[in-house]
């Protein structure tokens, strides 16, 4: 691995991470993976390499792809963890997933996502300092425009307070992130606010694996079209929106994942802090999301109206000029696609990473 770029992924066996260390891979960085699994698997890890053996075989990753990965069960929190593997590798950069992200979660246990969330941040760019590497890309997220006034939501839509401790761990840490490039420019930061990630890799082999009964919407019905759960929990239709139920921007997660690799790409020459919102630009209703689910596993699926949930907005969706002006990138998948690929993921794998 010496000769390549090495990117520590904090959070890299999880949903996200774990695709967007294939494509680290397949771009031919070097991998260091740091995850304490508490909401991830490391079978996660063990498909990524098998993932990317199949992709050297067909030219679509370098030959050494697949050993060109290793695995750290460790806490981010863990400093002198983070130290041993500081030393054991020339880190070129970091994308920081890890943090706990359940929203509801959060309003129950905010002492923890404090902690967890924002000392983990300020451990990591404290090791990061001390051994001189000032390349990190944040996962952040499209909430911390909070209710939006206006969609769709361009980067330089005001920043709103928070409707709960996830969101504002997320809106502190961008904020961490800016001060350290103010007072030394040296950094070179990047802040990617996701809207709805959902999808999966082709293979089948990894995807969205939530513990207990699914938060968010498309593993949810994922989980009614395997037969888990009986219906699709609709939160409200009567919503200002095209069909009433709430819009979103879901992008596949394969174009996140490559949405990290541009930002990576992109910072090799540059310093400061740049903000750059990953969505596909399109807004989809909560229907359009079962009827392409539908069409995916090959039935109608049932749904349930539901009151509205607290805290939804009615719609959400980027504005995606800034990611292809800046770094060059532009998602490519469609609904359709994405809902096909978590299909095969959820139906090739019933109960996610457990046997
Ligand atoms: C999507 C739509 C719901 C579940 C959250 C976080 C955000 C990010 C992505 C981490 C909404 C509706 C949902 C269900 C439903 N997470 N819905 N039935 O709330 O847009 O964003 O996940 O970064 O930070 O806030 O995603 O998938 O929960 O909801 O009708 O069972 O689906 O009302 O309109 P959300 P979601």
């Amino acid at each position: 691995m010496s000769e390549k770029k090495n990117i520590l992924v904090t959070g890299g066996a999880g949903f996200i991470g774990s695709h967007t260390c294939i494509e680290l891979l397949q771009a031919g960085y070097g991998v260091v993976v740091v995850d304490d699994l508490s909401n991830s698997s490391e079978k996660a890890v063990d498909r990524v390499r098998s993932i990317v053996a199949d992709a050297a075989k067909e030219g679509k990753a370098p030959a050494d792809a697949a050993e060109s990965i290793v695995f750290y069960k460790e806490n981010v929190l863990d400093r002198a963890a983070l130290e041993r593997i500081f030393d054991a590798h020339d880190i070129y950069g970091v994308i920081h997933f890890a943090g706990y992200k359940a929203v509801g979660e959060s309003v129950e246990k905010p002492l923890e996502y404090y902690h967890n969330n924002l000392v983990n941040t300020l451990v990591l760019c404290d090791v990061m300092r001390e051994r001189g590497c000032k390349n990190i890309v944040f996962s952040s997220s499209a909430t911390v425009y909070g209710e939006p006034d206006s969609v769709p939501l361009s980067e330089s839509a005001p920043k709103k307070p928070a409707t709960n401790p996830y969101g504002w761990t997320k809106w502190m840490i961008e904020q961490i992130l800016t001060d350290l490039s103010v007072a030394d420019p040296a950094w070179n930061i990047v802040l990617l606010r996701y809207f709805n990630p959902i999808g999966a890799h082709e293979s089948g082999l990894i995807g969205e694996d939530p513990k207990g009964i699914p938060n968010n919407l498309v593993p949810y019905v994922a989980q009614v079209a395997i037969g888990k759960l009986p219906a699709v929990r609709v939160f409200g239709n009567d919503y200002d929106t095209p069909d009433g139920t709430g819009v979103r921007d879901y992008i596949h997660v394969v174009d996140l994942a490559r949405g990290h690799v541009a930002a990576l790409n992109w910072m090799a020459d540059k310093h400061g802090v740049e903000v750059v919102n990953l969505g596909t630009g399109k807004g989809s209703s909560v229907l359009d999301v079962v009827a392409a689910f539908s069409r995916a596993c090959g039935r109608e699926l049932p749904v349930d109206i539901q009151p509205r949930r607290a805290g939804d907005v009615a719609e959400n969706y980027a504005d995606p000029r800034k990611a292809e002006e800046v770094l060059g990138w532009k998602a490519e998948y469609d609904l359709d696609r994405m809902c096909a690929d978590s299909w095969r993921w959820q139906s090739m794998n019933p109960n996610g990473y457990a046997e």
